[in-house]
């Protein structure tokens, strides 16, 4: 009796003791490896600071954007599962590379196409980019 009463007072300080690094470990494996891969987690805040230009510049009134509330414009192609398209305009290979060129200057990547240049800076564009490259 008495010894395992001595036993438990020190094994119930332990208990506390760990307490504070399971938390931690049970905290670090629910957010995943993503917040320990800084290529990731990167991208994806430019894609969510994409999705914010997206609607900003209302692209939506001219694409359907999954993800983008409202847009649902009927006046280009539907730009539901663009990042899996083999061309942009048509024309041009899809890379982020020439996504970025097109949407800077549309005209200079095909001087026919009824898409608008909006004017976009170089970092808006390529937040659009890495947004419009998960749409898988
Ligand atoms: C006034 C209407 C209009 C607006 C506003 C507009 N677009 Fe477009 N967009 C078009 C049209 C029309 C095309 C088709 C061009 C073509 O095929 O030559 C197009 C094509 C595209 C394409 C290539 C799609 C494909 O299937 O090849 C992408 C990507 C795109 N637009 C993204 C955007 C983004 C992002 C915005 C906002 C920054 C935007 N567009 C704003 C009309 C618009």
């Amino acid at each position: 009796m008495r010894s395992s009463r001595a036993l438990a007072v020190p094994l119930r300080r332990l208990a506390k003791g760990i307490r504070p690094v399971l938390v931690l470990l049970t905290a670090a494996t629910l957010a995943g490896c993503p917040e320990l891969d800084w290529g990731t987690g990167k991208s994806e805040v430019q894609a969510q600071k994409g999705a914010q230009l997206i609607r900003d510049y209302g692209c939506g009134s001219c694409h359907r954007i999954p993800g983008i509330t409202g847009a649902d414009g009927l006046v280009g192609p539907s730009l539901e599962l663009i990042g899996r398209r083999a061309y942009l305009g048509g024309v041009v290979p899809n890379q982020p590379e020439t996504m970025v060129r097109w949407l800077m200057d549309p005209q200079g990547v095909d001087p026919r196409t009824a898409m608008p240049n909006l004017g976009l800076a170089e970092d808006e564009a390529r937040a659009i980019s890495a947004y419009l490259d998960t749409l898988k």
